[in-house]
């Protein structure tokens, strides 16, 4: 054996990885862990999804491999939610790339774009797999703070006064994970017309775009976005399908073509079961999202109450599947956490997980049913 690649010396295991490890361990020995680590929606897909997946897989024409870039029917779907949901026309023979969620998009794309030493523009705090996927690739990524004072938006004045001539990629992330900040469209232009002026592909995430906003948005709905960015969507929080694996890229076609010859050569399509629920659950209407928003806003006036009784911090005003708390000042995010989980048995998730400006802030899920929020009110 020569040894492991160059590029594990700059990875590290994914946090949720290792620490779900050890929470598993205090399960076992008996512990009564309440989770509030995670985002991973406790919910199910709707009813017609799951009819839509059990009559597909009933059929036995249906279990061989399917086309890279998605049935049509899926293609299809993905473009009428662009249209139905926020106003965007894509056409879906060329302009969707149906995903296995969004995270490997995430490799994806950064596997068209990069090069060893380039550079790539992360928020920080953000999504930790913009910058682990870059270091696997030998690039690098350039944290760009998000300061509460800012509105967790970037600071363009900041982000001007850095050498940009080899950054290739800017992540961004509206509503923003951890945080909960929402954009404006005048955002969003703003972040499109730095990418332009400095010639960088804006990747824009979009998980979180149905959670807890009145508004869904997407990059797109800005005129000439598409020579700019690509967005990234997903199935996994809004529809209840975190396991299923549905994402979805979106952009135009000479980007598009370039990733699908990536993942072409990485994976073989997914189930048509998988595809034909998705088609069902990206065709819900306003009363799907109603529904959900209703049970998450429920879990986050919660979870307003327990952060009450800790004496931290929080914004009322926030979307997606988190509430991102304050601690008293000089108290370190870890520490804070270790305390619950220990002394509390409440597992909740760092925010130096994120990246260095989540010191001081600690992220709670509202992927927990109200009975198990309002036991952790009563633990305190
Ligand atoms: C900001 C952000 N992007 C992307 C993802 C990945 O989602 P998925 O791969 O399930 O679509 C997550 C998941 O937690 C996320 O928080």
């Amino acid at each position: 054996m020569k040894g492991f690649a160059e590029r594990l010396k700059h990875t590290e295991e994914y946090y949720f990885s290792k620490k779900l490890k050890e929470v598993q361990g205090l399960i076992a020995a008996g512990k009564p862990i309440i989770h509030m680590g995670i985002g991973s929606p406790d919910g199910m897909p709707d009813a017609s999804v799951i009819q839509a997946i059990t009559q597909s897989v009933e059929n036995p024409a249906n279990h061989g491999y399917q086309a890279y870039q998605g049935i049509p029917a899926l293609r299809l779907a993905m473009a009428d939610f662009y249209q139905s949901q926020y106003g965007v026309t894509v056409d879906h023979t060329s302009e969707v790339l149906p995903l296995m969620g969004s995270k490997e998009g995430i490799m994806h794309a950064s596997l068209a774009f990069l090069n060893p030493g380039d550079q790539v523009l992360i928020p920080n705090p953000g999504y930790p797999t913009y910058s682990s996927v870059a270091r696997l690739l030998q690039a690098e990524p350039v944290p760009y703070a998000l300061k509460v004072s800012h509105k967790y938006w970037p600071d363009f004045d900041a982000l001007e006064a850095l050498d940009l001539s080899k950054v290739k990629i800017m992540f961004a992330n509206y509503p923003h994970m951890p945080t909960g900040a929402k954009a404006d469209l005048q955002l969003f232009e703003t972040l499109l017309a730095f990418c332009q002026k400095h010639q960088i592909v804006l990747i824009h995430d979009n998980p979180y775009s149905h959670v807890l906003e009145e508004q869904p948005k997407s990059i797109f709905q800005l005129e000439g976005a598409k020579k700019v960015a690509l967005e990234l969507n997903s199935l996994s929080k809004s529809s209840n399908m975190a396991g299923w694996r549905v994402g979805m890229l979106v952009g135009k076609h000479e980007w598009i073509q370039a990733i699908a010859t990536v993942k072409s050569n990485m994976d073989s399509g997914m189930l048509k079961g998988v595809q034909e629920g998705a088609v069902q659950a990206l065709g819900l209407g306003k009363d799907w999202y109603q529904e959900l928003n209703a049970q998450y806003g429920a879990r986050k006036k919660l979870i307003f109450q327990l952060l009450d009784k800790l004496g931290w911090g929080y914004s009322r005003d926030t979307a997606g599947l988190f509430v991102w708390a304050q601690l008293p000042q000089g108290v370190a995010a870890t520490k804070a956490c270790d305390q619950l989980l220990y002394e509390k048995n409440i597992f909740t998730t760092p925010g130096t997980v994120f990246g260095s400006e989540g010191e001081g802030y600690v992220r709670f899920s509202l992927c927990v049913t109200e009975e198990k929020i309002q036991e952790a009110i009563n633990r305190l």
